[in-house]
């Protein structure tokens, strides 16, 4: 296990063994921190697990999931070598978009979780993940593919699996959003190289 991994660990364990966790919520789904490499330069940032991710214990692995891993596939990246999380950690009642308190609840470990990672480039899916993390109501099809300084890194909102889903047509921006996003992350990490 290498530092990161260790610090990630370490983060885990202080929510899983505390009942006073503010991602302890009271019909007590499971915690779903999120998975991959923790040396990733491309984080993908979702809302929140819903049923599927709730049985397994693991963030998009439902029909979201796979259109994910699809995509990633056609732009050359392995799903192990990203890291792949949600702003909420735990799957929302009804599964109904998470409230305030709920994104005010898991957002500092959400920070954490990018303070240790430090991707180069985040991947924000749908319109609640970029507004948590930029602090401001957003509008996605106005903002979709931007790049957008945040700390360190920049973040690239893109469309939420879920609307490509139902709305097929748009698979095309959300493709060029993500094939965006990776090679910004794959050049600035030539250059570091170089
Ligand atoms: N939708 C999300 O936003 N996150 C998941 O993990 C699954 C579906």
């Amino acid at each position: 296990m290498n530092a990161k991994q260790e610090r990630l660990e370490e983060l885990y364990k202080k929510h899983r063994n505390n009942p006073h966790s503010p991602l302890i919520v009271d019909h007590n789904p499971r915690i779903i921190f999120g998975e991959g490499s923790a040396d990733a330069t491309v984080m993908f940032v979702g809302e929140a697990p819903g049923r599927d991710e709730d049985i397994q214990g693991r963030p998009f692995v439902g029909r979201s999931g796979q259109l994910l891993n699809k995509t990633l596939e056609k732009c050359g990246i392995a799903r192990p070598d990203v890291f792949i999380t949600n702003i909420v950690k735990t799957r929302p009642i009804n599964n109904r978009t998470p409230n305030e308190q709920e994104t005010a609840r898991s957002l500092p470990v959400l920070l954490e979780q990018i303070d240790i990672i430090k991707p180069t480039i985040i991947c924000t899916l749908g319109a609640c993940a970029a507004a948590a993390l930029l602090q401001k109501p957003i509008s996605i099809t106005k903002l979709h593919g931007y790049a957008i300084p945040f700390g360190n890194c920049i973040l690239v909102p893109t469309y939420h699996p879920a609307y490509i889903l139902r709305d097929p047509n748009s698979y095309q921006y959300f493709l060029a959003d993500i094939e965006f996003a990776i090679q910004m992350a794959k050049k600035a990490q030539k250059q570091t190289i170089v």
